[in-house]
């Protein structure tokens, strides 16, 4: 790697994979410090049309089918790993084992077995990492974050989340990687609530005991054609069993006293990507949505109007002046990615780990993991502690 290029190797070309290429792209716009010029060398995916696309859109100067020439080219200098979660603990290995610093989605593996593996893998090549816990870097919750960790909010009681989606509303989507145990784990307890409990430990601190239930409410499915992800042959009309869950509720406590509750669901209909988390504290409180990206319920004792008032990110915020010169000109869902990937690039050129860490991400999956626990016989469960770069108490990252 020199200053002015960055080797960039992708692993799997599906909606986060393109998200990932335009995030490197974006970076020396607007994070010209960091004084790279990301080269996306090679993407790799078993679908031709995907591989076409990396080159002929996504700038890639060539694609393979198999992952592990990503991980042999030495002109690959960092990698991105965005492919379906049981595929993810296989690659990560293979990735540290490599040497690779790498980017990964959440959730991180299937299981919290998949995370500690993972996670072992890449202390062992004493490695810098990423995970993909975008919704950290929104500029609205980095202010609430300050306005937790400063006090200003007094001793903080309670945090309500919710994470309430449509993408499986409708009963005839096929029944994809998603729904199988094998290949996805969990359903929103890995998918959405993994987002929303690393958020509340962002803000608030370690989560040290959790107590869960969960529903499946539409049970199967149409089986889809065969494919590389989806590889069942079915007959016109075959159903399957959706084997994980579509809605989860948490009741926990953080470590410092306060308690919380989180719900998920990935088939309301109403709510499309109403991801919510608010923090409760004995002199004020602060509610974001993510379907309001750019705007922060704010109460504060001695505030000059009683009850919330909306703050509009601005300049001074997170890095909103990096993407926009005032306030009421909105940031995007992809400049949450292009911080990520400005965050990774900057914990590689320094050696130091400043994106949210492999064991962020063990520490979510810890949390799932319990959660699962107490799905089996209805009791509290503790969480297992993370020993390790835990950057969810870190102050904010200086790019
Ligand atoms: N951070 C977020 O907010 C967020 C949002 C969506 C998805 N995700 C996560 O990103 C990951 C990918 O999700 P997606 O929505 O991009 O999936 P997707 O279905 O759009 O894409 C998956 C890609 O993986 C490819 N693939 C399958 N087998 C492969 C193999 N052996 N080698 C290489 N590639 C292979 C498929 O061909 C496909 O192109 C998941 O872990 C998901 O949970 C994160």
């Amino acid at each position: 790697m020199t200053v002015d290029t960055l080797g960039v190797g992708l692993v799997s070309v599906g909606w986060m994979g393109r998200l990932h290429s335009r995030a490197y792209r974006a970076l020396p716009d607007h994070f010209p410090e960091l004084g790279v010029r990301p080269r996306l060398v090679v993407a790799a995916d078993p679908l031709p049309a995907a591989r076409d696309q990396a080159v002929g859109r996504l700038g890639y100067e060539r694609a393979v089918a198999d992952f592990h020439e990503v991980l042999a080219d030495p002109a690959v200098d960092v990698v991105s790993i965005c492919s379906p979660n049981f595929l993810h603990r296989e690659m990560a290995v293979a990735a540290a084992q490599a040497g690779k610093p790498f980017w990964i989605e959440k959730p991180m593996g299937r299981y919290a077995s998949d995370s500690r593996a993972i996670h072992e893998a890449v202390e062992r090549a004493g490695l810098v990492t990423s995970v993909g816990f975008n919704y950290r870097h929104a500029p609205a919750v980095q202010r609430a974050r300050e306005l937790v960790r400063s006090g200003r909010l007094g001793r903080i009681t309670n945090v309500r989340g919710s994470l309430l989606a449509d993408y499986s509303s409708d009963p005839d989507a096929p029944l994809t990687w998603r729904f199988e145990r094998e290949r996805a784990g969990s359903g929103v307890l890995g998918d959405l609530l993994s987002h929303g409990l690393d958020l509340a430990q962002y803000l608030v601190g370690r989560i040290a005991g959790v107590t869960a239930l969960a529903e499946t409410f539409i049970e199967s499915r149409p089986r889809p054609g065969a494919g590389i992800v989806d590889r069942s042959a079915a007959a016109p009309g075959e159903h399957g069993p959706v084997e994980n869950e579509d809605y989860a509720a948490l009741l926990f406590r953080f470590e410092g006293g306060a308690v919380g509750t989180m719900d998920s669901s990935r088939v309301m209909r109403g709510p499309h990507a109403e991801y919510t988390l608010e923090v409760y504290g004995t002199r004020g409180s602060v509610r974001w949505d993510f379907q309001r990206l750019n705007e922060l319920q704010v109460a504060l004792d001695g505030q000059e109007v009683d009850g919330y008032v909306t703050h509009l990110v601005a300049p001074g915020d997170g890095h909103f002046a990096r993407f926009q010169p005032g306030a009421g000109t909105a940031m995007g869902y992809d400049d949450l990615k292009t911080i990520e990937a400005a965050q990774f690039v900057a914990s590689v050129l320094r050696g130091e780990q400043l994106a949210p860490s492999v064991a962020d991400g063990l520490a979510a999956a810890s949390i799932v993991e319990a959660a699962e626990a107490s799905l089996v016989d209805g009791a509290w469960h503790d969480v297992a502690r993370v020993d390790g770069r835990l950057t969810t108490d870190a102050a904010a990252p200086v790019l």
